[in-house]
Parts: structure tokens; sequence; C-alpha cells
């Protein structure tokens, strides 16, 4: 399968999809990077190791960075199957969304619903959970609508917030998870492991 990955920052979450693409625990290969910040830590390892890279979208006053319709296209001539954001904080057009029908994947970091939508990201989405009280977090894989971490949820994986964790140390440790669990899912979405539950929950099979 053809992968596509879209990020906005350092792409820990690309490296290590990237590296599984390449050790063979994913039969997929990342086709495209697509990211809106060009000069992010991800955008540089994708062209130091010969991805393509595409600006989008098209800033208001740059000349670079392609239209929706432009990046479908592209996209299509990539031959991609499928779109994971890693960390990519742009909304995605509902243009987009219905191009790839249940193909676009997001990883977040907590346990959605909990802890979603506009305005969590980053390590605010930790320092929410540890003022919270909550004992636990973890990153949620989901599919991807027209709205901020709404669409259905693929996997979760839960980790233990400590008592004395500080937001960066909690998300050092969900950010642990992400790699692990986005490695497994795409492992599963490249080998055709998910069914669609008649209610609409998607659910991977696991190997037998
Ligand atoms: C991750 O915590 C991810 O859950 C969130 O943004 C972060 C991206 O990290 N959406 P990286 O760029 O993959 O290192």
């Amino acid at each position: 399968k053809n992968l596509a990955v879209f990020v906005s920052g350092g792409g820990s979450n690309f490296r290590s999809i990237f590296d599984a693409t390449l050790n063979g625990s994913v039969h997929g290969d990342i086709a495209v990077l697509v990211t809106n910040k060009y000069d992010c830590g991800g955008a540089k390892y994708a062209r130091d190791n010969g991805i393509p890279v595409i600006l989008f979208p098209k800033n208001k006053d740059a000349t670079e960075g392609l239209s929706t319709e432009n990046l479908i296209a592209a996209l299509r001539s990539y031959k991609v199957d499928f779109i994971l954001l890693a960390g990519y904080l742009k909304l995605i057009p509902t243009k987009l969304v219905q191009a790839y029908p249940k193909s676009i994947l997001n990883i977040h970091p907590s346990l959605l619903p909990a802890f979603g939508g506009k305005g969590y990201f980053g390590i605010k989405v930790h320092k929410a959970v540890i003022a919270s009280g909550a004992r636990y977090s973890g990153p949620t894989i989901h599919y991807v609508d027209e709205h901020y971490d709404t669409g259905r949820i693929l996997a979760q994986r839960v980790v233990p917030v400590l008592a004395n964790d500080t937001a960066e140390e909690l998300a050092a440790r969900v950010l642990h998870e992400e790699h692990r669990l986005y490695v497994e899912v795409v492992a599963a979405l490249c080998e055709d492991r998910i069914i669609w539950r008649e209610d609409g929950v998607p659910l991977i099979q696991s190997k037998e």
C-alpha cells in the first residue's frame, strides 16, 4: 500500500512509521509527506531520506502551497491508499475527507473523547489531563472527519498518569506508546485487517 503522512512538527511518529516500512513490519511505502510547515523537523527528515514533500495548504500570502484540489490530484498521482496524520495541526478540508473515505487516520495523545477537539493539541492536552486528576491517559488513533478529533475510534492504549508527573513527563510516556500503536495500526491497515462492525465501529483483526 502507498501511504501519505501529514506532519507539522518534529515528526517522531512519521519516523517510526518510516522505519517500520524499511524493516518490513509495515507492508507499505511512504510515497509522500505533506506539511503546512516546510521547515519542520518531519519535512527535513523526509527530504534527507528521499521522500517527496508537498506544502499544504496554500497560505494566504504565500505563493507556495497546493490548493485542496491540487493536493488530491497529487495524492492520486502518488497512488496513495491511506493518509496518516501525525502531528498535523490543520483541519482536513471536507473535499479531502470525501476523496479518501475510511482512509484517513489521526493520532491524538489522549483517550478520546476526553481531552480532544479544537484547542487540545501538544502539551496542552497533557496539562489538562494532569489538572483533571485523571489516573490514566494514552494515545487514540481514529478515522478523520471534518472536525477535530471526532471520527470513529480505531485503537487506544492506556498509559498511567503518575502522582508527580509533569506534563512533559506524561507527554514522553504517551509518545512512546504512540510510536508503537501507530506502527501496529498501520501494519493492520496495510494488511487489510480492519473490519467495520454493522454499527459503524472499526475493529482491528489480529493476525491468526
Ligand atoms: C503527537 O503527540 C501526536 O499525538 C499529536 O502531535 C504529536 C506529534 O508528535 N497529534 P511528532 O511530530 O510525531 O513527534
